[in-house]
């Protein structure tokens, strides 16, 4: 009765142990759940800005809107990744969706035949892997070193090319590390897709959220000559999750983009258009920037509990990582030589039995050594350090 596309579909993020963790509540037990970056679940509160907007034109937003989304809205996407050094976009390269993550559906739906081949990073935040699967794609991953502070291995994209190849997406700043590609990185990917003609998927909805004033290049910035997508947001920067709001922006040479556009008018059709309410928050939000800025800066909330969560980890006997630099994971290993767990998710499990604390197993992200594991650094500093000591106390037990 099932489509046989969804055999190889999950996510971990939401898998077997978050249903666990469910059930353990329902059972009256207290369960501190750091699968998901959902910062409004963690008492962050949306602009006062975007509030103001969304109460206020309640009205304005209940007929069905343009399919690629308000006129104003995509020239305030638009006027962004520009000063952001893409070249050449117009309002028409815009489509305004229900999050990334519709998004992604959209432009897999447009480009994907049965076969096609998209390299993924590994590991790889799941949403991506998933759409192509249920596209009746393959995902093929490429190695990112964690040796190297996690940055995508070039040998390793060029290796996994082959004539089914559509498509390399990078995640940047990425989800699960946390880490930021230097635009050295970036230059050889985009020099690699040029040579192959390949098209560049660049998923950016952590860019606001990069720490200490690190500089960050957005993929297409880099050229006008390959064509490129890239994908953003106001979930995480903006905290309004659930409301569902984000974004694609085509760029590169305009008889390819000419006709990805169309492909894309016509699976965007399909849903008729994205939540009109939030696309009317869009330009405010770009323009508040004071909003993202007072959570990363050194007062902020957001900048003291990845200090404090690293801090932690860094005394955490069994433990290695590598700190992040931008958004709220850190993708710690754990030293399964000397400590008597038999893979990621046993440790994930016994944590959450034994410590009732929810994280997301590495191989739900592709990670090929199924040694580490994600962690949310959202809660407020004190519930971080103690769930670290938690994890501690957890590998000081079963220390071979
Ligand atoms: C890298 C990445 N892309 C996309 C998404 C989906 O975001 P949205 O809420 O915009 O659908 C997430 C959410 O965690 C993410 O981490």
């Amino acid at each position: 009765m099932i489509s046989t596309k969804l055999k190889e579909v999950h996510s971990d993020i939401r898998g077997e142990l978050y249903h666990m963790a469910l059930e353990m509540e329902r059972n009256g037990e207290r369960v501190l759940k750091l699968n998901t970056g959902n910062p409004a679940k963690f008492g962050f509160k949306m602009p006062e800005s975007i509030k103001g907007i969304i109460t206020g034109n309640l009205d304005m937003s209940t007929p069905y809107c343009d399919i690629k989304g308000m006129t104003h809205s995509r020239e305030a996407i638009k006027e962004y990744h520009s000063l952001k050094g893409i070249e050449g976009i117009t309002t028409d390269d815009v489509f305004i969706t229900n999050g990334v993550s519709e998004a992604s559906h959209l432009i897999i739906s447009a480009l994907c035949s049965e076969g096609d081949e998209f390299l993924m990073p590994s590991p790889c935040y799941s949403l991506w892997v998933n759409m192509v699967r249920l596209a009746g794609g393959k995902a093929v991953f490429y190695d990112c070193d964690e040796k190297q502070e996690w940055m995508p291995e070039i040998e390793s994209i060029k290796n996994k090319i082959t004539n089914k190849t559509k498509a390399i997406l990078i995640i940047n700043p990425n989800n699960p590390t946390g880490t930021v590609y230097g635009n050295d990185v970036l230059q050889k990917i985009y020099a690699l897709a040029k040579e192959k003609n390949l098209i560049i998927l660049s998923d950016e909805i952590y860019d606001r959220l990069v720490y200490n004033n690190l500089p960050f290049t957005s993929t297409a910035s880099i050229g006008n000559d390959v064509l490129t997508v890239t994908f953003n947001g106001l979930s995480k920067s903006h905290s309004v999750c659930g409301l569902r709001s984000g974004w694609l922006v085509l760029s590169g040479p305009e008889d390819k983009k000419k006709e990805l556009r169309s492909a894309l008018v016509t699976v965007a059709s399909i849903r008729l258009c994205s939540n009109a309410l939030m696309q009317l928050a869009i330009p405010v939000a770009l323009k508040d920037s004071a909003y993202t800025d007072g959570m990363i800066n050194e007062n902020g909330r957001l900048y003291i509990q990845q200090k404090a969560l690293c801090a932690e980890l860094e005394k955490t006997e069994g433990i290695t990582f590598v700190r992040n630099k931008a958004s709220f994971y850190v993708f710690p290993k754990i030293d399964l030589v000397k400590y008597d767990f038999e893979s990621d998710r046993d440790f994930s499990n016994k944590l959450l039995c034994e410590k009732k604390i929810l994280v997301v197993p590495g191989s739900g992200f592709y990670a090929n050594d199924n040694s580490h594991f994600r962690i949310v650094g959202l809660p407020e500093e004190n519930d971080l350090r103690n769930a670290v000591k938690s994890m501690g106390e957890l590998l000081l037990k079963y220390r071979k």
